[in-house]
């Protein structure tokens, strides 16, 4: 018996952006790396004519939106994440003309638009910073960043102790326009990417305009690049000790997650409510608890963030419990939507994260954890690959690697290219359908066992992770309950197994008769359970259930009751 124990009975309506009103709420959001999702003119890296060519995959998947990381110009120090015209796309990408059809061809499918902004920090080519350096110590425009002189006899020395989150200091010396060394300047991450100084009402005008020359273009939302991070401690005082990255996420640092950030959110947030169609803003916010993260959420500030406790959880029925909980628990107070997340482009794909044993076990159980994920109240991401089951590619050989993080000791785990690597979508030769012609470019190589994995190889096949997928996403956009709400019931199960009921109906959404329950066992072994309905959709096949029935291992079943 395949997987498919049910098939949805309608098909998937166009909505036109602006429809629904929040629809955010419970979207599903589908993460495109963009040098990585498809190649439309044959270079070997990914580009906006590429994205807009696919979107119909997209649309027939069944997500609501679309998120694109940076196509900006940029000399790519950090993969897009240093931009250094905030109004132009690199030409690498393609053209604003390349990026309005993108908008509008997804509008015309029914597809939203969410942008990354990168409002932390820019390139150091950026104009503003390459003037500052230009015109030297006493220029206006260093205000705009964070210039200190340094420490020691003749300010060899940093300001202060801050480490780099991709290893090293986090300040740069820089040269005077007379070619002695000068002052400093602070960069959290790459030294290509300075800090902007948020506390200038040069860099907040700014980015309001930004912001609206891309809600004017259509977009439909933003996912803003180290939300937390843009309000440094007054004084920029030292930490006192290094290790620093350790800290991130779990401590509150003089660098991340201060107050004075959500001043900047509350002004943006008037910005998007000018605009009609609910645009909004998605934080990357790293914060030491889920109550913190609320913060960003609240009614006048932003509309969601991402999950990254539940993403760092790991295949185990009580933690991800717990994790589900502390989630539910902290939006509720500022009535925003949980978000669930289990892949991006800085980790290690989650079909690799939980491999303890193989890769087949890894499979299994990240097919289990996209069932569970979209069966929860909130909004779900999905980076682009997973639908398709794709490991990391863990054997890059360092000379292809372009991760900035990589080439430092001691910085982020330096692993983040094997996450970013082309998407296989068709034929038995590389770039397997990335790229127009077989044989062709593509920036990092592909494995040999990616041409089983394209969506060509998946497609009509039941038993396929990618089917999988888009029967999940159909009967999620079948029964637009299945996201709504705050609330998850959870019923008894044996240890190791997580089963809870979901009961929320939307008003004038389609009709939804009798309960929903998910299933999920974290087990290396079946369990046998009273039958707890008829079977929806299940991670793996399943014999069909009488009084009882069994779960396998690492497996999610749906079932309507
Ligand atoms: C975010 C991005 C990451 C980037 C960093 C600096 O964490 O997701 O890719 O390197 O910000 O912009």
């Amino acid at each position: 018996m395949t997987q498919h124990l049910a098939a949805p009975t309608s098909g998937t309506e166009s909505v036109n952006p602006g429809e629904r009103p929040e629809w955010w709420r419970e979207a599903v959001i589908y993460q495109v790396y963009p040098r990585s999702f498809a190649d439309g003119n044959g270079d070997g890296m990914g580009d906006l004519e590429g994205v807009r060519r696919r979107l119909p995959y997209l649309k027939a998947l069944g997500v609501d939106a679309v998120w694109l990381s940076p196509f900006y110009a940029s000399p790519q120090a950090d993969a897009g994440y240093d931009v250094a015209d905030y109004r132009a796309i690199d030409p690498m990408f393609g053209t604003l003309h390349d990026a309005d059809a993108v908008i509008r061809d997804a509008h015309a499918l029914g597809l939203r638009i969410i942008v990354d902004l990168v409002p932390n920090h820019c390139s150091d080519q950026h104009d503003w910073f390459q003037r500052a350096l230009a015109e030297g110590p006493g220029s206006p425009l260093r205000e705009r960043f964070h210039f200190r002189t340094g420490q020691g006899h003749a300010g060899e020395l940093p300001p202060n102790d801050w480490e780099s989150i991709f290893g090293g200091p986090a300040w740069t010396r820089t040269k005077n326009p007379d070619g002695t060394h000068g002052d400093w300047y602070l960069h959290l991450f790459a030294p290509e990417q300075p800090d902007f100084n948020w506390e200038h009402p040069a860099v907040q005008d700014e980015f309001r305009s930004i912001l609206r020359f891309w809600l004017d273009m259509g977009t439909d939302g933003f996912r803003i690049d180290v939300a937390h991070g843009l309000v440094k401690a007054a004084g920029l005082p030292d930490m006192g000790h290094a290790g620093q990255l350790r800290l991130l996420g779990n401590q509150a640092l003089p660098f991340f997650d201060q107050d004075g950030v959500h001043e900047i959110y509350r002004s943006w947030r008037k910005v998007l409510d000018e605009y009609a169609g609910d645009r909004i803003g998605v934080a990357e916010a790293w914060t030491p608890s889920a109550e913190r993260t609320a913060l960003y959420l609240r009614p006048d500030e932003l509309h969601q963030a991402f999950n990254f406790h539940y993403l760092g959880t790991g295949w185990n029925a009580a933690a991800l419990r717990e994790a589900i909980d502390a989630s539910l628990d902290a939006m509720r107070p500022v009535a925003a939507p949980s978000t669930w997340v289990l892949s991006n482009h800085d980790v290690v794909r989650h079909a690799t994260r939980f491999a303890d044993e193989s890769a087949e076990q890894g499979l299994r159980r990240a097919r289990a954890a996209a069932l569970l994920m979209l069966a929860l109240p909130g909004s779900a991401y999905v980076y682009q690959g997973e639908e398709l089951g794709l490991p990391e590619v863990t054997d890059l050989p360092d000379e292809v690697r372009q991760d900035p993080s990589f080439f430092k000791e001691n910085g982020q785990d330096g692993l983040r290219d094997g996450c970013r690597v082309p998407l296989p979508w068709s034929g038995t030769e590389a770039p397997y359908g990335f790229g127009p012609a077989a044989g062709g470019p593509s920036w990092l190589p592909q494995p040999a066992s990616w041409a089983e994995l394209s969506v060509e190889a998946q497609t009509g096949d039941p038993d396929s992770t990618l089917e999988l997928y888009r029967s999940a996403l159909a009967l999620r956009r079948e029964h637009p309950a299945l996201g709504a709400g705050d609330a998850v019931e959870w019923l008894d199960a044996p240890e190791g197994v997580l089963a809870f009921r979901r009961t929320a109906r939307v008003d004038g959404g389609a009709a939804w008769h009798g309960d929903f329950l998910c299933t999920v066992n974290t087990t290396s072994e079946p369990v046998r359970l009273p039958a707890p309905g008829r079977p929806l959709l299940a991670s793996v096949p399943l014999a069909a259930p009488g009084d009882e029935t069994e779960l396998p291992a690492d497996s999610a079943v749906w079932w309507a009751t």
